[in-house]
């Protein structure tokens, strides 16, 4: 089992999706402060994320270097400047020679940080990077340990807990096929269960269905699932698809982590920042949700998806419809655990009471879209643990 590091997922934004290698000290600095001015810190949100692209070479002594055309005053000064803004930085590092970017040759080649681990993560540290993610390009399984016994050691010393991220590439069979000592639990906070996310449903629709499989055996205090960062605001996912991504990643209980130009209106602010989905996500009882209901349909399958939460008799119930055409989609209380009695729903997107219902609820849901609810009920007497679907949750 996992070691209890931090107690619900992170939230933040990522320069990786929007930007890619085009990361820089003015554009990092904008925006730390559109999260300020635009509600995003208030909602929640605490990292500022530097992904990958940021480094170039090593000094004399071989400490990792920034590149001082992208970051002119250091990092330790960006750090100070997050910080004084009462935000997090995290930071992207590589079990490679060469990070991600460059793994395939040609282009820029950016420094990766294998057979450096611990003079990497004292350089970052004493930064005063507050989460590190590290990246899978190649390296071996045994730079991962080393990137954990650094944090450790530093945690010793220094008494602070540095997040960490990471990949799923090298340990994904550990994750399926020994889950009761998969390392990935022992060495992150999160790790990735996808490749990479993309501002499109095809990828969106493909880690919400790796996630309603994987996460409600894995997703436990102290670790979550990495469903990637959130591509809401980025591309051209419709209203109802950016609604489904960001209601699902809450859901599971994943890192909310934008990925999109804060610095922007278009729309998106309004989506991240919903202090009721938030709240689903951030749970503190923390679980993923479990699938309950499935149902084949023939331009694609509907699902309802429920956890619950830590008010009791409250349970977080997705209506999700992957199908191309509008469908109606049912819930019955007597699948969410609950005892044999009226419940009342709550429409979570539109903080609105829907009313009392006595055995059931069933909602029209748009193509790709998901109605995001609170159903609260009664939890069936003399019960320390909860029922959803095939899984069993002891409280
Ligand atoms: C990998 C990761 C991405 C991103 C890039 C950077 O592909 O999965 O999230 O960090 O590397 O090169």
């Amino acid at each position: 089992a996992g070691r209890i590091r931090f107690n619900a997922a992170p939230m933040g934004w990522s320069s990786w999706n929007r930007y890619g290698g085009e990361v820089n000290q003015s554009l990092v600095k904008a925006i730390a402060d559109a999260m300020v001015s635009n509600g995003m810190k208030d909602a929640g949100y605490q990292y500022v994320n530097i992904d990958d692209g940021w480094m170039k070479g090593r000094d004399a002594h071989g400490n990792i270097q920034a590149d001082p055309r992208k970051f002119p005053d250091g990092m330790k000064a960006l750090a100070d400047y997050i910080h004084a803004k009462g935000l997090k930085l995290g930071i992207y590092l590589a079990n490679y020679t060469v990070t991600c970017i460059g793994r395939g040759g040609g282009g820029v080649l950016y420094t990766g940080s294998l057979g450096h681990e611990a003079e990497d993560v004292r350089t970052v540290t004493s930064w005063g990077v507050d989460l590190i993610k590290y990246d899978d390009c190649d390296g071996t399984a045994g730079s991962f340990d080393a990137i954990r016994n650094a944090l450790d050691s530093f945690a010793r010393d220094s008494g602070k807990t540095v997040y960490l991220d990471i990949p799923y590439v090298t340990r994904l069979d550990q994750f399926i096929h020994t889950p009761d000592s998969w390392a990935a639990m022992d060495i992150g906070d999160s790790a990735r269960i996808a490749s990479d996310v993309r501002a499109t449903w095809a990828s969106i629709r493909h880690n919400i269905d790796i996630a309603r499989v994987l996460a409600p055996a894995y997703v436990e205090p102290g670790f979550v699932i990495d469903m990637d960062s959130l591509e809401i605001g980025n591309g051209s996912l419709t209203p109802a698809e950016a609604q489904t991504h960001m209601s699902i990643w809450a859901m599971m209980s994943a890192p909310l982590i934008a990925g999109n130009d804060l610095t922007l209106d278009n729309g998106a602010l309004g989506l991240l920042t919903n202090r009721e989905v938030i709240a689903i996500d951030q749970d503190p009882l923390h679980f993923a949700a479990s699938e309950i209901a499935l149902r084949p349909g023939p331009q694609g399958d509907t699902h309802v998806l429920a956890k619950p939460l830590s008010r009791t008799g409250s349970r977080a119930v997705a209506l999700l419809n992957e199908g191309d055409i509008e469908a109606r989609i049912k819930v019955k209380f007597a699948d969410l655990g609950l005892a044999k009695s009226p419940a009342s729903v709550r429409d979570v997107w539109a903080h609105k009471d829907l009313g009392v219902f006595s055995s059931s609820y069933e909602a029209t849901v748009a193509p790709h879209g998901t109605s995001l609810l609170v159903i609260q009920g009664q939890e069936p007497a003399l019960s320390g643990s909860v029922r959803l679907g095939a899984l069993r949750w002891a409280y």
